[in-house]
């Protein structure tokens, strides 16, 4: 089978999700990661909760009441500012370290790459910018084209519709799990970058391949194209 392709989810993958910990913690001392965690959770499952009541709103207001209701969860007096704050720091995360440098790579081995994700363009856009990301995707895909968050299949046939191939022929690449398993359902080659050690989902299925950083996805796709150059001559 021969990898033409990869598709990259982006919160949490290329963008360090928890980064808007440090701004909490000045903020609310002791309970910035707590905030950044219990956000993070309450995001994920408000898309869920849309998706299966067929309630979209964007990803950005999906992320806004998330961090309402976690300070409130966590007993934190969340004023205008703050929220304003902490939203636009969440508009322009840090990327991952290794990940300019990998996608890079990956580009020269000359394959087509895209984001697959629940953010909305204008989030993308902008994350992908501050990250000095520009310039390196084929394609941008926001589930907003079909309102439906991951894991909803018509949220992964963006990928293959797009890159006009075989699912299977398209390397998924997630760091969050149920991602990778949500795209392994549907039919696609999956990479889980499993950046923290966190034990595998269980869901019946499992990810093609782990590793620990998008370098790993970087020897993985060389070794790849390697053998099916070799299988083919
Ligand atoms: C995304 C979320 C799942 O970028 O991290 O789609």
């Amino acid at each position: 089978m021969t990898l033409r392709a990869i598709a990259f989810d982006a919160y949490g993958t290329l963008f360090d999700v928890y980064s808007v910990g440090a701004l909490a913690e000045q903020r609310f001392p002791g309970k910035g990661a707590e905030l950044a965690a219990q956000w993070r959770d309450t995001q994920i499952a408000y898309t869920r909760i849309r998706t299966l009541s067929d309630r979209y709103v964007p990803f950005w207001q999906v992320t806004e009441e998330a961090l309402a209701f976690s300070a409130r969860k966590l007993g934190l007096d969340l004023t205008d500012e703050d929220r304003r704050r902490l939203m636009s720091q969440y508009a322009c995360l840090s990327a991952f370290p290794e990940n300019l440098g990998a996608l890079k790579e990956l580009k020269k081995l000359g394959l087509p790459l895209a984001i697959l994700s629940n953010g909305t363009p204008e989030m993308l856009d902008i994350a992908v910018k501050s990250a000095g990301m520009n310039g390196l995707f084929d394609h941008i895909l926001s589930v907003e084209a079909v309102k439906k968050y991951k894991t909803a299949p018509e949220a992964y046939r963006l990928g293959p519709d797009a890159f006009k191939l075989p699912t299977r022929e398209i390397l998924f690449v997630s760091s969050n799990c149920w991602d990778a398993i949500g795209a392994t359902w549907f039919g696609y080659t999956t990479f889980w970058i499993n950046r923290g050690g966190q034990p595998l989902e269980e869901l019946g299925t499992q990810p093609a391949v782990q590793g620990r950083l998008l370098t790993d996805v970087v020897s993985h796709v060389k070794n790849s194209l390697q053998n099916s150059t070799k299988e083919s001559t």
